[in-house]
């Protein structure tokens, strides 16, 4: 079986019992339950998906959600307005995203993809739970700059979205819980796993040319340790020796936990679609895939929480020497982790 299903149910939605108060004139349909396939090469999810399983309907609310300025003070700054489809869900032209009146955040832009298995989200870890996750640039002044209150009026006030709340929940309540658990819904089921790559996983008939062999090779020993599995990161926070930037002071993972051992870690991002998601880095300072190598191979600085694979035995430092040679061939091969299908996806555009 080339998929596995993990849930396969399909359940009728909502059927509005009542007769008499003013619920009975929303009309409700069926809403059934969305597939959600793990592909045979990637791991469990983390998501509990039984807890927010994805409906119909409420992944088409949460995609209007996802795409309404509505969520921001401004009615401008949508989620799709920092992640944008063609670039993987990121910001591309922008180092920092940009939120309300231009306010500028400190960070890049993370991709959004497989998030179904991600443990915890942003670049330090702040969020624990997917659900929870929009919390913060809803919240956040140079995000969306928004409260809950002020988003449930505005939505309260569009026919549109009283009914397809009505629909997509069994309490047909808008509020902040199904906003985020709608947000949820279109969020997991945005699965990236048909790049070349995934297809020679899955022996679906590609092959790897010899560059791109010889990239895949230099990639499994140099690189992998961090950036492991199919999706391309262990999910820890280390420091990959970038200088420490003055502009923002960013010590990334020691804000969530308050350690000094974590300053200066950032998540290891997933690689998967990196050739559209540039710039580079948690404050997106690199702008090609050549400025990355060129930062492992020469650029790698020390402090102390500099991740020990970056260090010599008596300490000093390394980095990842590479040869021009090789830094193309990595990046041949990274370009194989671009998955077209996913970019196109009409069923996560927004129109
Ligand atoms: C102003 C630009 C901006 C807007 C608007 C925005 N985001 Fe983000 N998003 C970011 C940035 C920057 C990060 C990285 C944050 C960090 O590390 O602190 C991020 C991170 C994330 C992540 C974590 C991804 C991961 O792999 O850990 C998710 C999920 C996410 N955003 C979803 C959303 C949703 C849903 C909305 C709308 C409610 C939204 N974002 C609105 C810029 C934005
Ligand atoms: C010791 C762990 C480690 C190793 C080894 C490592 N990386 Fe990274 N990588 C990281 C971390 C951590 C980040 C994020 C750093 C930040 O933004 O502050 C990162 C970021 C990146 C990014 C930017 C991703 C993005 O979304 O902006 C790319 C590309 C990348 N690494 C590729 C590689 C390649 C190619 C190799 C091998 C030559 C490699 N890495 C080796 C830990 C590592």
């Amino acid at each position: 079986m080339k998929y596995l299903a993990y849930i396969l149910l399909i359940v009728v939605g909502v059927a509005c019992s009542c007769s008499s108060d003013k619920e009975a004139y929303v009309p409700i349909s069926e809403n059934k339950e969305l597939e959600f396939i793990v592909p045979s090469n990637f791991p469990e999810p983390t998501y509990n998906v039984k807890m927010n399983p994805p409906t119909e309907k409420g992944f088409e609310l949460g995609k209007k959600l996802f795409y309404d300025g509505r969520l921001a003070s401004d009615g401008v700054v949508s989620c799709g307005f920092c992640h944008i489809q063609d670039f993987a869900f990121t910001h591309h032209t922008h180092i920092v995203s940009h939120g309300v009146d231009g306010a500028l955040g400190t960070r890049n832009a993370q991709p959004l993809h497989n998030l179904a298995f991600m443990k915890e989200f942003t670049w330090d870890g702040a969020a624990i739970h997917l659900d929870l996750q929009p919390i913060i640039p809803i919240t956040a002044e140079v995000e969306m700059n928004e409260t809950f209150g002020s988003i449930i009026k505005k939505l309260e006030e569009r026919p549109e979205y009283v009914e397809m709340f009505a629909e997509a929940f069994e309490d047909k309540k808008i509020n902040s819980d199904n906003i985020l658990k709608s947000l949820s819904q279109f969020m997991i089921m945005m699965i990236s796993s048909n790049s070349k790559y995934d297809k020679i996983e899955r022996n679906e008939g590609s092959v790897f040319t010899a560059d791109e062999t010889a990239g895949f090779e230099l990639f499994k020993s140099k690189c992998a340790s961090c950036h492991s599995g199919t999706l391309f990161t262990d999910q820890s926070y280390r420091n990959n020796g970038l200088p420490v930037d003055t502009l923002y002071n960013d010590i990334g993972r020691k804000r969530v936990t308050g350690l000094a051992s974590d300053i200066y870690k950032f998540k290891v991002p997933t690689l998967r679609n990196i050739e559209l998601s540039f710039p580079y880095m948690h404050d997106g300072r690199l702008k090609t895939l050549k400025d990355v190598l060129d930062h492992y191979s020469d650029g790698v600085t020390d402090s102390e929480t500099l991740d020990p694979l970056f260090r010599n035995d008596d300490n000093t430092i390394s980095g990842i020497p590479l040869t021009e040679e090789e830094k193309q061939y990595i990046i041949t091969f990274l370009k194989t982790l671009t998955d077209d299908n996913f970019v196109n996806d009409s069923r996560f555009s927004e129109f």
